[in-house]
This record gives C-alpha cells, sequence and structure tokens, in this order.
C-alpha cells in the first residue's frame, strides 16, 4: 500500500493552483483503451519484418556467413551483415547533442567482442518467415579465449581521482574506528515492459524513424550521422513509451539496421527486439566493485572517506558507472578521496540504468556508513545527523541551493519509529517473525537542460503546446497541462500535449530525472508570451469588445479577456476573439535557460535528497526474508504533482527491493551468454515482494531551479533502498552481505535459528 497525498501545499496566493495537486494522468485514457500507439504499434502499407542473427561466441571473428539458404526461403527479401550493409558512420567523439550507445556501428566489422552481437538482419514479409531467415543463416567463427570473469581483480594502471581534500592516507591511518571493505554491485538487466523497436520509413530522401526512445532530439541527430544523412532528413517520432529505465536513453545499433534495410528494398521495415535480446543488445547496469575505507574518531565524526570503484565495460567504449557521484558532498568529511576505474570484458555496452552512479554508489558509501555505526556501537541516524554537511565541502565549499537531508531522516524516523528499534541482532520480534530494521541516505544531481516549447490559443477554443521531449511514463504530458491550466485557465480537457516528435521544437532527454525541472520554465514562458499575444489581438481587432482598449487594462482569466473592471465570466473567450480577428491563432514560444546559464544557479551544489527507513521480516525456520514496511522521505524541491510524484518514487522502491534481495544478470563464463537472459528467469520484485511503503514529500521549492522550484524525482527514489535493506537483514540475522543481491545461500549462514 502505497500512500499518495491528495495536495501538497498548494501556492497560497493561487488557491486554484493546479500545481501541487494530485492530477491523473491526462494520458490514462488512450492507454488503457489500448489507442496509443507505442513504436511497435506503427504499420505501414507494404512494412516488412526484420529479425537480427545475434553472435552464438563471446569472442573471435567470422570467418563464413552464409545467408544464401535464408534467402531462398519463403517471403524473404534481403539479409543484411557486414558484407553487404554499406557505409555506416560512428557519430563524433565528444559531440553532446549527438551521444550514442555504442562506438561501433552496426556490423562494422566481422569481429566478435560479445555473446549476443548483431552479425546479420534477415528482412521478409512476415515477422515468421524473418524468424525462420535469421535461424537459417548459418554463420562460422574462429573463436578467441574470452575475457568473461565476473571478479574484476585486473585492475591496471591509474585510477582516476573524482575529488579530493585534505590527506586521506593519513586520516584513515590514524582514525580510532575504522571501516575497510569492498562492496559489489552485479550487472543488471534493465526490463522495461515495452521492448526495444524501431520502424523505419523513408520518403525519397528523407526517414522517419518510429523509435522507443528516451531522447527523440538526441536520437534523430545520431541518425543523421550513422546514415550519413542531413539532419533536416530525419525524423524521429516517439508517442509513447513503455519505460526505458535508461535503456532506452540513446540508439543501440538496431536502428541503424532498420533503416538501412528499408532503404534497400524501398519499404518500411519493423524491428522489434526479443526479450532476451534485450539482455545482450542494449545495455545493462555494469558490475561493480567499490572499496570503502571509513575512519572516526570514537564519538563519530568522520575522519577519513576513500571510495575506490571499478566497473566493468565493454572492449570498445570506456563506460564509466561514475559510482562516486554522491561521496564527495553528502558527509561532512576533511579528508576525502574518491577513483574510479574501468575493466573491459567480452560484454556488450553497459548503460545507464536508474540511478547510474549514485545507486550503486550510495549502496556502497551507506552501507559502509552502517557498518561504521555498529563499530561504534552508536544508532545510523545519529551518526548520519553528526555528519551531515553544511556546504560542498567537494566544490570550494559552494552552499547548497536547498538541502533538507536532516529533515528526511527525522521526519522519516518519526513515521518509521525508529525510537522503538532495539540494537541487538534478532532482537526484534512480531507474530513469530524475527524484525530487522535498517536506514540509508539517497541523493540526486539536479539540472535544468535546455527546453524550447510553442503554446498556441487555437479558434476551436483548444490551447496546444509543442515540445520534443517525450513522456517515458512518468507522466511528462500532464505536467505540460498542468503548468499550462495553471497559467490560462483552460481546462485539462481542452489542452493538447503534442510531445515525441523530434520536429517539434527541441526538449531534453527523459533522463536523469531532469524532465520536469527542464520543462516547466519554458511552458510557462510560451503561455506568458502566448497570452500577450492575445491581448495585442483583442485590442487591435475591429469589432472586439476591447478594440483600441490599452492591452494593459485587458486581463485574462479562465480563458477569458476581459477589462481589468470586469468580471471575467463577462469576458470574450479567447476562441470568439480569434475567430473574429480571422485567425486559425496566435502561438508563442518559451524557452528554459539551462542551469549552467543562470546566475541563481551557479555558485550553488544542486541536488535532491531522501531518507529510507526499512524493516524486514526474517522467518529462519524457512529462511524466508521479505521487505515489509518502507518509509521513504522525498527533499526533490516543490512537487508538482503529487499523485505521478509518489507513483515514481514507490516505483523505484520496489525496485530497490529487486536490487537488494533479486536482480543480477548470470553469464555463461564460457560463452558470454546471459543463463538468466528471460523474464522468468531474471527475478524482479513483483507485486508480491512490495512492501508497504508510505512516500513522503518535504516540498521545498529549490531557488536555483526557476518559477517552479522543481527538481524531478524519477531516480531519487531508489537511492538508499538496498544499502538500508542490507543493514536490516543485518540486524535480523547477523549476516552482513556486502555483494549484492542477498541470496538464500548468505542467509543460511544466521545464527539465529529462530524467531
Ligand atoms: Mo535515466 S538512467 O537517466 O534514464
Amino acid at each position: 500500500m502505497s500512500t499518495t497525498p491528495e495536495s501538497i501545499s498548494p501556492d497560497a496566493s493561487n488557491p486554484a493552483s493546479i500545481i501541487g495537486t494530485a492530477t491523473p494522468r491526462i494520458d490514462g485514457p488512450v492507454k488503457t483503451t489500448g489507442v496509443a500507439e507505442y513504436s511497435a504499434d506503427f504499420h505501414f502499407d507494404r512494412m516488412v519484418h526484420a529479425v537480427p542473427v545475434t553472435a552464438t561466441i563471446a569472442r573471435g571473428r567470422i570467418t563464413k556467413l552464409d545467408a544464401s539458404a535464408a534467402e531462398q526461403m519463403p517471403g524473404v527479401l534481403l539479409v543484411l551483415h557486414h558484407g553487404n550493409i554499406g557505409p555506416l558512420y560512428r557519430t563524433v567523439p565528444g559531440d553532446d547533442n549527438a551521444t550514442n550507445s555504442e562506438v561501433r556501428s552496426a556490423f562494422e566489422d566481422e569481429t566478435v567482442r560479445h555473446w549476443g552481437q548483431y552479425v546479420a538482419v534477415a528482412v521478409a514479409e512476415s515477422l515468421e518467415q524473418a524468424t525462420a531467415a535469421a535461424a537459417a543463416v548459418k554463420v562460422e567463427y574462429e573463436k578467441e579465449p574470452a575475457h568473461l570473469g565476473a571478479r574484476l581483480d585486473d585492475f591496471k594502471g591509474e585510477p582516476k581521482v573524482v575529488s579530493n581534500r585534505g590527506d586521506v592516507a593519513k586520516a584513515f591511518d590514524s582514525a580510532p574506528v575504522k571501516v575497510d571493505a569492498t562492496f559489489v554491485t552485479p550487472n543488471e538487466t534493465h526490463n522495461p515492459i515495452e521492448l526495444h523497436a524501431s520502424v523505419a520509413v523513408w520518403e525519397g530522401d528523407r526517414i522517419t524513424m518510429y523509435e522507443t526512445s528516451q531522447g527523440v532530439v538526441n536520437h534523430r541527430a545520431v541518425m543523421a550521422q550513422t546514415l550519413g544523412l542531413p539532419l533536416e532528413n530525419v525524423r524521429v517520432v516517439t508517442r509513447f513509451l513503455g519505460s526505458g529505465f535508461g535503456g532506452k536513453l540513446f540508439p543501440w545499433p538496431h536502428a541503424a539496421m532498420a533503416a538501412v534495410a528499408a532503404r534497400k528494398l524501398d519499404r518500411p521495415v519493423k524491428l522489434s527486439l526479443t526479450r532476451s535480446m534485450m539482455f545482450s543488445c542494449v545495455g545493462y547496469r555494469p558490475r561493480t566493485e567499490q572499496h570503502i575505507q571509513l575512519g572516526a574518531s570514537k564519538e563519530g565524526k568522520l575522519l577519513a572517506l576513500r571510495h575506490a570503484y571499478i566497473n566493468v565495460t565493454s572492449q570498445l567504449d570506456d563506460f564509466e558507472e561514475g559510482c562516486g557521484e554522491a561521496t564527495p558532498y553528502l558527509y561532512s568529511v576533511a579528508n576525502l578521496e574518491v577513483t574510479g576505474g574501468i575493466v573491459r570484458r567480452h560484454m556488450g555496452a553497459p548503460m545507464y540504468m536508474r540511478g547510474p552512479g549514485a545507486v550503486p554508489g550510495l549502496y556502497a558509501l551507506e552501507a559502509g556508513m552502517n557498518e561504521l555505526a555498529d563499530e561504534l556501537k552508536m544508532d545510523p541516524l545519529q551518526l548520519r545527523l553528526l555528519n551531515d554537511a553544511e556546504k560542498d565541502e567537494s566544490n570550494k565549499n559552494i552552499p547548497f541551493s536547498s538541502r533538507h537531508l536532516r529533515e528526511c531522516y527525522e521526519v522519516g524516523a518519526k513515521k518509521f519509529g525508529w525510537e522503538k528499534r532495539t540494537a541487538g541482532i534478532g532482537s526484534m520480534r512480531r507474530d513469530g517473525k524475527i524484525l530487522g530494521w535498517g536506514l540509508a541516505g539517497a541523493s540526486w544531481v539536479a539540472l535544468r537542460l535546455p527546453c524550447t516549447a510553442t503554446v498556441e490559443f487555437c479558434a476551436n477554443g483548444r490551447l496546444c503546446v509543442r515540445c520534443g521531449t517525450q513522456d517515458i511514463g512518468t507522466g511528462t504530458y500532464t505536467i505540460f497541462a498542468q503548468v499550462l491550466h495553471e497559467k490560462t485557465g483552460v481546462p485539462l480537457d481542452r489542452i493538447d500535449v503534442i510531445l515525441g516528435d523530434s520536429s517539434l521544437p527541441d526538449g531534453p532527454m527523459s533522463g536523469g530525472s531532469m524532465v520536469t525541472g527542464s520543462v516547466l520554465n519554458a511552458i510557462a514562458s510560451g503561455a506568458e508570451k502566448a497570452i500577450k499575444r492575445l491581448q495585442q489581438v483583442a485590442t487591435s481587432t475591429a469589432g472586439s469588445p476591447y478594440h483600441e482598449a490599452k492591452e494593459e487594462t485587458i486581463s485574462f482569466t479562465g480563458g477569458r479577456l476581459h477589462r481589468k473592471d470586469q468580471p471575467a465570466t463577462d469576458g470574450t473567450h479567447f476562441g470568439d476573439i480569434l475567430q473574429l480577428a480571422k485567425l486559425n491563432g496566435v502561438s508563442a514560444e518559451g524557452k528554459t535557460q539551462p542551469s549552467w546559464e543562470d546566475p541563481k544557479a551557479k555558485g550553488v551544489s544542486l541536488h535532491s535528497y531522501g531518507a529510507q527507513f526499512v524493516e524486514v521480516e526474517w522467518e529462519p525456520e524457512i529462511a524466508r526474508m521479505r521487505v515489509s514496511r518502507v518509509v521513504t522521505v522525498i527533499d526533490a524541491g516543490r512537487i508538482i504533482n503529487p499523485k505521478a510524484a509518489a507513483n515514481q518514487i514507490s516505483g523505484a522502491v520496489v525496485m530497490g527491493v529487486g536490487m537488494a534481495l533479486l536482480e543480477e544478470t548470470i553469464y555463461d563464463e564460457r560463452s558470454g551468454q546471459p543463463i538468466n537472459g528471460s523474464m522468468a528467469d531474471y527475478l524482479m520484485a513483483t507485486c508480491a515482494d512490495s512492501p508497504a511503503m508510505d512516500v513522503t514529500f518535504l516540498n521545498y521549492p529549490d531557488p536555483a531551479m526557476g518559477e517552479y522550484g522543481a527538481r524531478g524525482v524519477g531516480e531519487i527514489g531508489l537511492a538508499g533502498v538496498a544499502p538500508a535493506i542490507t543493514a536490516a537483514v543485518y540486524h535480523a540475522t547477523g549476516v552482513r552481505v556486502r555483494e549484492l543481491p542477498v541470496r538464500i545461500e548468505d542467509l543460511l549462514k544466521s545464527k539465529i535459528l529462530e524467531a
């Protein structure tokens, strides 16, 4: 059960404000009735189907690729591979507007660098024919010994220094109380409900790609570079997404495969991955090994903090997991060093996954802090409060824009009942079960990306907004409508939100929890400017009740223009004014200034914070561990839609249960094949694993985030869940697990044998 606040302190100066009011998704009806078109739902006349052929070795060379049998099969039109795909290009390194997932383009060479790498694609009239043809492509390989070892013990070279201050070695050596431990997170696979898919449609030398993309604007730029086309010849459409978790941030090679096949055949091509391909072709959260050293005084004051992490990456991609993201600013500590490094395996390219860097990084740091509290025989809550940072010590001691981590802990402790905790292992019981309680802190970066949105008042009485961002499923459509309703009074059902098309004005990617904070100001300013245009039309149109009135005497309330001295209900609806003026509509463009150009955001440290309180129930007789209750308090600036925001946090908490207890992609170390690469075998938290959840938002507007002060909530709810769970597991069982996920095999080591 999750608590969704109905309303969070709506704007006091505007009692009708929809900002901060729980608002159901405006796209709910089209989704629940099946009308919403996801990318793989697009169908076109003469459309054909493409099915990839994937490598069955982890490392080697293709010595022979024989497509002749496949090409003779019924309905088969084409088999593409290294020998015939023609030129595909890499994207320009360092071009932030064209970020790609993999360095190498599809079929670029005949070298195999991971199991599941695309080696060919079969195209046929039907999906069944293409599937059969793909299976009939004969590929011979010269195998080479692959490096697949899970343990990342072969890092060579100098680790990259991410952050440092003071003299950490000296401070750690002389600290009276220490924790020195290594924490491991495994490879995890993004499992959005919607499979990755591409539908490519050419018209002459222009292509429209219906894509599963978290960033249509970036996707267009990558495809233009990959295909060697001018940017204006590429259009990318993603009307709806069945989530992505980061796996759909940037294009993967299958998109270019579909595009080339469609061009060669002069027919629309649909390519949808299978679930099993998604375990090897479209990224994963890479395994991390993180060495944490904490030194403290006997009173619990942190003296030294060292965080050295390694993550796995592919042969060609320098993917850094960034586990040190939150470490440098979370605590006050004079001596700190954070370093990172990568090691290569014969695996596909990793990709950002919900809360990349900070989530696995905070798992290690917060698990370390919980161990330190145990070493000190101190309440882990007191340890956090004692070491809370007043300013960002990692960055010239700049102030935090808005940090209420202490309040998150205090509110959460109260709601959870933390003061009733007894410290002894296995000392808390309820209903014949052992209880374990744990907590941890959470943090996530905030940033405002540039955004342009066009707002149009239409003569048919509707209000329309257009923006080249997309809704990953979190409620972005609804946020647009809320801001427009707040600015204009036009009811939600007369507002059309048009997103998910790269031909719209450039909008931000659905990543980093940044969309909400990035789009709000553009929508608001577009609406304000469009209202000005309406006022100009009203005063300049012959026959208008406001003809030749001074613009400043005309107000706009509830969709009506009216004189300031006149009640709004006696005014004239904007649609009538536009019709009088013989205009189809008036529109205006609003822009969001990115935070790096905003003087209010420049000299401050911009992050969200949170606290997670977890209860587990342990039944030693049957080795059953269940997360029973989670209290989460989030400080993410002002909350625009508490309903959608609470959904994000509770969904992330459930994902955190999976991270702590279930999720891990396991590879066969001989072949590199994921051996649990299916929804049946890859364990994820389901409804039955979901705890009772209580989500609270502090709702302090962040002055560095513009008019609305919102920082975004997509990722922070996952941070801190896993270390709070492992602390609760230790409290219940006495078993210290430092490698996720916690397994039954770990729990069987518990010496507490009955409840
Ligand atoms: Mo998120 S991992 O930035 O989609």
